[in-house]
């Protein structure tokens, strides 16, 4: 959804993001650091919902950093009601819910639903996956929000 992407805003141009990235690159195959580690950094940096576009019935995508290989933080602002369709990532997939409630389907690569039932994330919650040398895209999801919601996203290719 490309055009719900918004550039580098501006409250983020003056907010540190350096050491942040590079323990997060350090500590990529753990999940529960990786949240303590985006908690800490919101906790010194907070961030209010009302920064970032609101869009009815649909999200915000709203770029913080990005480098030309791959690695990127983003922070998506959901409606209540908003859904994505079925998608999946590459090797890293981190998305930390800030505010508000997530209900998670994931998928099969043959698309069957994986889970019985699909999982809610609230407050404080995270979704993870990290699979390095996997070639092919993974973690197919649809993320659904039942309330207007705020995630914090990290994604990287490898
Ligand atoms: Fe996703």
């Amino acid at each position: 959804m490309k055009n719900n992407t918004f550039d580098i805003i501006d409250s983020f141009k003056a907010k540190p993001l350096d050491e942040l990235i590079s323990k997060i690159e350090e500590k990529k195959h753990e999940g529960p650091e990786v949240n303590a580690l985006i908690e800490q950094y919101l906790d010194a940096h907070p961030i209010n919902i009302e920064e970032f576009p609101k869009i009815d019935g649909s999200y915000s995508r709203n770029v913080i950093y990005e480098d030309d290989v791959g690695f990127q933080l983003l922070i998506t602002r959901w409606s209540s009601g908003a859904k994505t369709p079925e998608h999946s990532h590459h090797d890293f997939l981190f998305v930390h819910v800030v505010e508000g409630s997530i209900k998670e389907g994931i998928y099969r690569k043959t698309g069957e639903p994986l889970e019985a039932k699909p999982q809610h994330h609230t407050e404080g919650d995270y979704i993870f996956s990290y699979e390095p040398d996997y070639t092919t895209p993974h973690h197919l999801h649809t993320m659904h929000a039942r309330t207007d919601s705020l995630c914090f996203h990290v994604y990287s290719k490898n």
